[in-house]
């Protein structure tokens, strides 16, 4: 599996963005996050394009937590996207890279009265309501100001999507949003409206993540226009726009199919268009809320491979052969999180066969196991293995567990790499610490 813009060159090393991989491993150490800038910016437009042309009246938001950093967000806006942030930091982030405040969109289920304020004061485009706790306080701090703020009702349709239990949103079992059928979601709207200073913009669903197929998404659309109709007919208000959210999965394994965009977005248009107009309701702007899809598989973590050793295996009478690489759980806790499956490909030998049944192990103090039995060339302590579809929730979701370094990030493309988040050093890591005078003697 090549994913983006990697292929194998005539030293038979993997390329990525027209970089040698052996060579970035060289100027900028392991573990290294590769992110494809090109693949970035194709699926920004290949996205974009594949709903657009079905419904004009479309607006694509990046979900940022799946990869925000100052170069990201700056891709991003130059790709025309909007952009969501999810917290006060993610926010911060956004708005220091420069993307523009009236095209960011503020979301959590939790959201503080400085989270609230920050989002109010750099003027974002508008704010994603979650519960009634949300809405009295924005009410309270609009007035305060004199402003006005333009709200998405985040709600739960109900539907329950194929995919790991901790990454389902959508169903009426969360902790996200306001519940259609119990009628939460409809009594928000009306509480947007009875609100001075409040602006009701439309609502919103999100109804998980990593989903390889649009049937959810089809289902919440349905459930979606139903609750419009409910809008319209109970309070006379136009739902301006409808967003559902983002969810596309990508491919981890070769044997992953998710459906195209442009399948993606035939599938999801239809329904919705289909549903708007038995209904008799104008359409309003669709908004989605794609992450993974837009960076998981340009992003490729390069690790060293330092001891390989082989084990008895009791159950089998077999062995295992373990590589252990220098990183794994703090640089991607995904496998331990979500049980997440992924590729890899030993990057100094790219052209040899993946004839050898490896268990690529991380060096931290757990069993923390990246991948289980994958089939690669057969390694060498020193080689260099590139784990692919990393861009997603990888660096975001890194930590010092073992106080570790978070790794560097380079944007590869054209054959130039650069530099966009440096490696940790050391002082980072007490950097915020302090010892009490008590504990100096
Ligand atoms: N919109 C909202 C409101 C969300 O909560 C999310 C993801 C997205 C959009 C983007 O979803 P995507 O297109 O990336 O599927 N850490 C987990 C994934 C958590 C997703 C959280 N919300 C993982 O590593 O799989």
């Amino acid at each position: 599996m090549l994913l983006g813009t990697q292929r194998i060159n005539a030293q038979g090393h993997l390329e990525i963005g027209g970089c040698d991989t052996v060579q970035l491993a060289a100027e900028f150490g392991t573990p290294l996050y590769v992110i494809d800038e090109e693949t970035i910016r194709a699926n920004c437009r290949n996205y974009q394009a594949a709903f657009t042309k079905r419904y004009p009246r479309t607006e694509i938001y990046y979900a940022s937590k799946a990869l925000l950093t100052l170069a990201t967000a700056r891709l991003v806006a130059q790709e025309g996207l909007f952009i969501d942030v999810a917290s006060y930091g993610e926010l911060y982030v956004a708005l220091q890279a420069g993307f523009p405040a009236n095209r960011i969109a503020l979301h959590g289920n939790n959201k503080s009265r400085a989270e609230l304020e920050f989002g109010i004061e750099s003027g974002v485009k508008h704010i994603v309501v979650d519960n009634f706790y949300e809405l009295e306080m924005l009410g309270q701090i609009v007035q305060e100001k004199g402003v006005e703020v333009s709200v998405l009702v985040r709600t739960a349709p109900g539907v329950d999507p194929q995919t790991h239990r901790l990454i389902r949103t959508g169903q009426a079992d969360t902790k996200f949003g306001f519940n259609i059928a119990d009628g939460s979601a409809l009594r928000a709207v009306q509480c947007v409206l009875g609100t001075p200073g409040l602006h009701f913009r439309g609502i919103h669903c999100h109804i998980g993540s990593q989903l390889l197929d649009a049937d959810t998404h089809t289902e919440a659309a349905e459930i979606m226009t139903r609750l419009m109709k409910a809008i319209v007919t109970e309070t006379g208000a136009t739902v301006e726009e409808l967003n559902i959210g983002g969810g596309l999965g990508v491919r981890y394994l070769s044997s992953q199919e998710p459906p195209s965009y442009e399948d993606f977005a035939e599938k999801i248009v239809t329904t919705l268009v289909a549903d708007l107009d038995a209904a008799g309701l104008p359409h309003p702007i669709l908004a989605l809320e794609p992450g993974r899809a837009l960076v998981g598989e340009a992003g490729t973590t390069l690790y060293t491979i330092g001891a390989i050793k082989t084990v008895p295996v009791n159950e089998t009478g077999g062995t295992r052969t373990y590589a252990a690489i220098d990183g794994g759980m703090s640089d991607n806790p995904r496998p331990q999180l979500y049980e997440a499956v992924y590729e890899c490909i030993l990057a100094n030998h790219a052209d040899q066969p993946a004839e050898a049944t490896i268990t690529i192990a991380g060096k931290h103090c757990e069993t923390d196991i990246l991948i289980w039995n994958t089939q690669i060339a057969a390694p060498q302590t020193g080689d260099l293995l590139a784990v692919q579809t990393t861009g997603a929730y990888n660096h975001g979701m890194a930590s010092n567990y073992n106080r570790f370094l978070r790794p560097a990030m380079v944007f590869v493309a054209n054959g130039q790499a650069d530099l966009v988040v440096e490696r940790e050093v050391p002082e980072d890591l007490i950097r915020h610490e302090r010892i009490p005078a008590r504990l100096r003697e």
